[in-house]
C-alpha cells in the first residue's frame, strides 16, 4: 500500500490554519453527513409504510477487528475468553469494505476490538480506507507495542481515534484497565503521535473516552480540564454496561446523589465550552442507567420509533457475523452472503420490526439519533487541528 495521500489542499490549508480547522477532510465529512440525510429521508419512508417500501441502507458501520487483548479490564470479558472466534484477515475485511462501498457509497466506520492494535495487517486495512474514501475512525487501549505504530497511526489519517482513559489519576487508570502503567503507556502514545502530527503537518483527531464507573466518576470533570490542557479534540463518555464480569458491583455507580453533582459539574462544563462530545441528554441519562430503571422516554422519537439500530447500523463482527446490536441474533455473515443481501434479507427485515419496538432502555453511544445540529458540532470539534 501507498504512502498518505489524503493532503490538505495549500488554499483550503491556508483557511484552516486562521480558523483552526483540518479542512482538508470537509468534503469527506460533507458526503458522508448528505448521506445521513438522504438516508432519514428512506427511514421516514420504511417508518410511514410500516415497512412495505423498504429502501433503507446501513449508515452507521462498526468493525470488531478481533478479540484478543493486551489489558485486564474489570468491566470487559474479552481477556478472559478461553477460545476467541476465527478473525478474518486483513483482505477479507478490506473485501467487505469494498462491497460495503459498492453497496453505499463513501461511509464513516469504527473500528474496534478486543484491542485493534494487535491486529495482524491494521494498517492495510486503515490505509485502505485513507485511500479509498472511506472514514475510518478506531478506539484503541493506546498501549502501543512499537514506536513505529504511533507514526504508522497518524499517516492512516484516521476520521478519529477514540483512547480509552479511564482515570485521571494513573493508579485509578490501572485499577479499571488491571494493569500497572497503562496510565503511563496512554500519554506516552499520545506524546508520540503528536509529536508525529506536527513533524509531518498530518493532523490526529484525538478523542478521548472514559468508561465511568464507581471506580472513577468522581475524577470525571479533572480528566475534562486534563483533556482541554492536551488540545485533544474532544471526550466522550460512556457509562459502563453489566457485560457479566464477576467485578461488575465494583464499578456499578450506587452513590446516586453524588453523581448528579457530577453530572450536574459536566453541564456547566460543556455550557462553558469544555470540548465534551456527549449530548446532554446523555449524560443526563447516567443517573437513570445506574438505578437501572428501566423506563426511558428519552430515545422514542415523535413518530414513536424506540431504537434505529435495525434501520442504520451494522456491526461486523471478527469472524464476518453481522449484527445490528450486540443484544439481538445476527442478520447473516459477510463470509457467506453478500452484504446487499444480508440488509434486504429476510432476517435483516425482521430485525428493523424489532429494533423499532425495542424498550431495552440501553444507554449504549450506538443508538443515539442525533440531530443534525449535533452532527455538525461533534464533527467541527473532529476538524480541529
Ligand atoms: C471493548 S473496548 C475495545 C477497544 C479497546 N480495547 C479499548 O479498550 O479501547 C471498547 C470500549 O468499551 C469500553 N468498555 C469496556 N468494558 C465496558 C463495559 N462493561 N461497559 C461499557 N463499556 C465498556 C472500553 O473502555 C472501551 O472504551
Ligand atoms: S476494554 Fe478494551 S482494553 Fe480493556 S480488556 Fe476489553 S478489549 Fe481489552
Ligand atoms: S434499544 Fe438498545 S438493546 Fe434495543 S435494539 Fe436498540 S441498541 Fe439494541
Amino acid at each position: 500500500m501507498g504512502g498518505p495521500q489524503r493532503k490538505n489542499l495549500p488554499l483550503i490549508g491556508d483557511v484552516s490554519e486562521k480558523l483552526g480547522l483540518n479542512l482538508g477532510r470537509l468534503p469527506d465529512i460533507a458526503n458522508v453527513g448528505m448521506r445521513h440525510l438522504a438516508g432519514e429521508a428512506r427511514d421516514a419512508l420504511w417508518v410511514q409504510t410500516g415497512g412495505k417500501v423498504d429502501v433503507t441502507k446501513p449508515r452507521r458501520f462498526y468493525g470488531i477487528l478481533n478479540e484478543r487483548c493486551n489489558l485486564k479490564c474489570q468491566g470487559c470479558d474479552y481477556w478472559r475468553r478461553e477460545h476467541y472466534v476465527d478473525e478474518m484477515s486483513a483482505e477479507e475485511w478490506i473485501r467487505v469494505l469494498a462491497e460495503i462501498k459498492d453497496f453505499v457509497g463513501p461511509f464513516h466506520i469504527n473500528f474496534s476490538g478486543g484491542e485493534p492494535l494487535l491486529k495482524h495487517g491494521l494498517f492495510d486495512i486503515l490505509n485502505y480506507c485513507r485511500d479509498n474514501d472511506i472514514l475510518a475512525g478506531m478506539t484503541s487501549n493506546a498501549i502501543i507495542l512499537r514506536e513505529r505504530q504511533a507514526k504508522q497511526l497518524v499517516e492512516a489519517q484516521l476520521f478519529s481515534l477514540n483512547i480509552s482513559l479511564d482515570g485521571f489519576k494513573p493508579e485509578t487508570h490501572d485499577l479499571q484497565r488491571g494493569v500497572k502503567g497503562s496510565h503511563k503507556g496512554v500519554l506516552r502514545t499520545i506524546e508520540l503521535m503528536e509529536d508525529h502530527s506536527k513533524a509531518t503537518g498530518i493532523p490526529i483527531p484525538l478523542v478521548i473516552k472514559p468508561t465511568v464507573s464507581k471506580i472513577n466518576f468522581r475524577e470525571m470533570p479533572e480528566i475534562v480540564k486534563l483533556v482541554a490542557d492536551m488540545g485533544v479534540n474532544g471526550i466522550l463518555f460512556q457509562p459502563v454496561s453489566d457485560w457479566g464480569t464477576d467485578e461488575i458491583d465494583n464499578l456499578w455507580i450506587t452513590e446516586i446523589d453524588e453523581l448528579q453533582r457530577v453530572v450536574d459539574e459536566l453541564l456547566e462544563l460543556k455550557r462553558q465550552g469544555y470540548p465534551i462530545l456527549s449530548a446532554d441528554w446523555h449524560l443526563q441519562d447516567w443517573v437513570r442507567h445506574f438505578k437501572k430503571d428501566t423506563r426511558t422516554d428519552l430515545q422514542v422519537g415523535a413518530d414513536g420509533v424506540q431504537c434505529w439500530v435495525g434501520l442504520t447500523t451494522f456491526v461486523i463482527k471478527t469472524d464476518g457475523t453481522i449484527v445490528n446490536c450486540h443484544t439481538l441474533d445476527p442478520i447473516g455473515n459477510v463470509q457467506k452472503q453478500s452484504v446487499r443481501d444480508i440488509w434486504y434479507g429476510p432476517t435483516g427485515k425482521e430485525r428493523r420490526a424489532e429494533t423499532v419496538k425495542c424498550t431495552i432502555a440501553c444507554s449504549e453511544n450506538c443508538n443515539i439519533k442525533r440531530t443534525v445540529k449535533q452532527n455538525v458540532e461533534g464533527a467541527l470539534r473532529l476538524l480541529r487541528n
